[in-house]
């Protein structure tokens, strides 16, 4: 097998999606390795999982920073200084800048949890209940400077139930998630999307 993509991961909270894909690449011919995560807020519970599995982490907060593009630019370089091949954003919950966004194209994946181009933004399970679809699901997509806009790679779909909460809902697309992220990064890394 050719050389595993190096794969950096940038979170904001509990990380449920960044432990799918590390548990993904513990399969040894996965296309893909897990060299660091990074988030924002350094109370992130999901830099424990990471550190836990000995995975390094790194953590910045924009605010000790004089500009959304000071901080991006020390967060490319540490993501260049973990030779990251793809950066993939789990629950990252910052918008970036064009700049940063143009750095990394091709190779800047998100999942958002909605069928995009339906419910970009947040509350989105909320929003998919309030506008009475028989369907919800979720995206792993390129990102692109538009928020939530970059080209899909792969979508899940979910039936949605009578007596659905935002709550009930959320829980039945992030199983869905789970699968998808893992598989949308197979095929980034091997060239397939
Ligand atoms: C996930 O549902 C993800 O799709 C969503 O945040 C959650 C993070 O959970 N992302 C967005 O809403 C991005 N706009 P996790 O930290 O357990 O992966």
């Amino acid at each position: 097998m050719n050389a595993k993509k190096r794969v950096a991961i940038l979170i904001s909270g509990r990380g449920s999606n960044m432990t799918a894909l590390i548990e993904a690449a513990k399969a040894p011919d996965y296309p893909a390795e897990i060299v660091g995560v990074f988030s924002n807020r350094a109370a992130a519970p999901g830099l424990e999982t990471a550190r836990a599995e000995g995975i390094e982490t790194a953590t910045l907060a924009q605010s000790s920073f004089p500009s959304r593009l000071d901080f991006e630019n020390r967060l490319t370089e540490i993501l260049e200084g973990w030779r990251a091949d793809i950066v993939c954003l789990a629950g990252f919950m910052r918008i970036l800048t064009p700049e940063f966004t143009a750095h990394w194209q091709g190779r800047l994946l998100n999942i958002h949890p909605s069928l995009l181009p339906d419910f970009p933004g947040l509350d989105t399970h909320a929003r998919a209940l309030a506008g009475n679809v028989a369907e919800h699901g979720c995206t792993v997509h390129f990102v692109t400077p538009g928020l939530d806009e970059g080209p899909a790679i792969l979508q899940a779909r979910v039936p949605v139930l009578p007596g659905d909460t935002p709550e009930t809902l959320a829980a039945r697309v992030l199983v869905e998630e789970h699968k998808l992220y893992p598989e949308a990064l197979r095929m980034v890394a091997l060239g397939e999307a």
